[in-house]
């Protein structure tokens, strides 16, 4: 089934089978592998995209499901010089992440979530985070990344919640 997708500004046209996922048409047939799978199951994020302005799963969507709309990766993000966006450049101000794989889906669903709620407590970050799963286990410093590009310096230093490090669970 032929199907036009814009990604990212570009338009991407292909023939593709009714099965094939948003997720691998963006990595396989777009090659725009910013865009990671971590479970295929709808479960971690890592395949986090914009669909339409939405955040959506993309391991979640078949690609003709997306046929004619608007879709952003990670790739698409940054200003067209490379000026990171701001919540990109707050990832990297507070080291937000460790092995970077939960990363763009975590930067996605987070501007997403800024959009929604442009000044959201520290409590709303870690729920509206809830449907990406970082397995470095890195949430602290992803959640003050989070609340540092919502005040709109990137690199300022926002009050957190301390770790309860004999919680065992997300901090
Ligand atoms: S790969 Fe899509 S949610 Fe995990
Ligand atoms: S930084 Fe490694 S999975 Fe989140």
């Amino acid at each position: 089934m032929e199907i036009t997708l814009r990604i990212n500004g570009a338009e991407h046209r292909a023939d593709v089978e009714p099965r094939t996922l948003l997720v691998h048409f963006i990595r396989e047939t777009a090659g725009l592998t910013g865009t990671n799978i971590g479970c295929d199951t709808s479960s971690c994020g890592a395949c986090t995209v914009h669909l339409d302005g939405e955040s959506v799963k993309s391991c979640t969507v078949l690609a003709v499901q997306a046929d004619g709309s608007e879709i952003t990766t990670i790739e698409g993000l940054a200003a067209a010089d490379g000026t990171l966006h701001p919540m990109q450049e707050a990832f990297r101000q507070h080291h937000g992440l460790q092995c970077g794989y939960c990363t763009p889906g975590m930067v996605m669903a987070a501007t997403s979530l800024l959009e929604e709620n442009p000044d959201p407590t520290e409590r709303e970050v870690r729920e509206g985070l809830e449907g990406n799963l970082c397995r470095c286990t890195g949430y602290h410093n992803i959640v003050k990344a989070v609340l540092a590009a919502a005040s709109g310096d990137p690199s300022s230093e926002p009050s957190m919640t301390p770790v309860d490090v004999t919680s065992g669970g997300r901090s």
